[in-house]
């Protein structure tokens, strides 16, 4: 499926529908180039389900931990990762297999660690406010 999100004030409405689309499936993973907006799309996420945290990308930490309403929520960036080991010493599979939110950007770095079934979210940049979303369960 495709979203269209015309500038940010649209992304809080299209994360809405994205949790939606999701239901039971709680792992999503969001590809996109650098600074598509993979962040800023968790961001909306993130307190579409309550979160009244701040959210930044967990650049140093890997993984950054918050509180929803009534949900945790993991949110992971591999960015920096230098081999899949290193998910692999991060106890990543406790996080994908707790049955809480996982949105995971840069999911291309642990190419073989992918759960068995997740939302799949590209980014597309159409012009510097205009993102096109894809979406679909793997
Ligand atoms: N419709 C939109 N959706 C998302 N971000 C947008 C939109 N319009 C403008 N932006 C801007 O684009 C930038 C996206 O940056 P963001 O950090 O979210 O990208 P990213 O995909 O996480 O990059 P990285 O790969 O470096 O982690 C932000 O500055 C954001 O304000
Ligand atoms: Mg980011």
């Amino acid at each position: 499926m495709t979203l269209p999100v015309k500038n940010i004030d649209e992304l809080n409405d299209a994360a809405e529908q994205l949790i939606t689309f999701g239901g039971a499936e709680k792992i999503f993973l969001f590809y996109g180039d650098m600074g598509a907006g993979k962040t800023t799309l968790i961001k909306s996420l993130c307190h579409c389900l309550g979160t009244h945290e701040s959210i930044t990308s967990p650049t140093f930490s890997i993984v950054n931990e918050y509180e929803g309403q009534g949900s945790r929520i993991y949110h992971f960036d591999f960015y920096r990762l230098k081999s899949q080991n290193e998910a692999l010493d991060l106890g990543y599979e406790e996080y994908f297999y707790s049955g809480n939110y996982c949105f995971i950007e840069w999911p291309e770095k642990i190419a073989d660690l992918l759960p068995p079934h997740y939302v799949r979210v590209d980014i597309q940049v159409l012009d510097n406010h205009e993102r096109l979303l894809t979406f679909g369960k793997i």
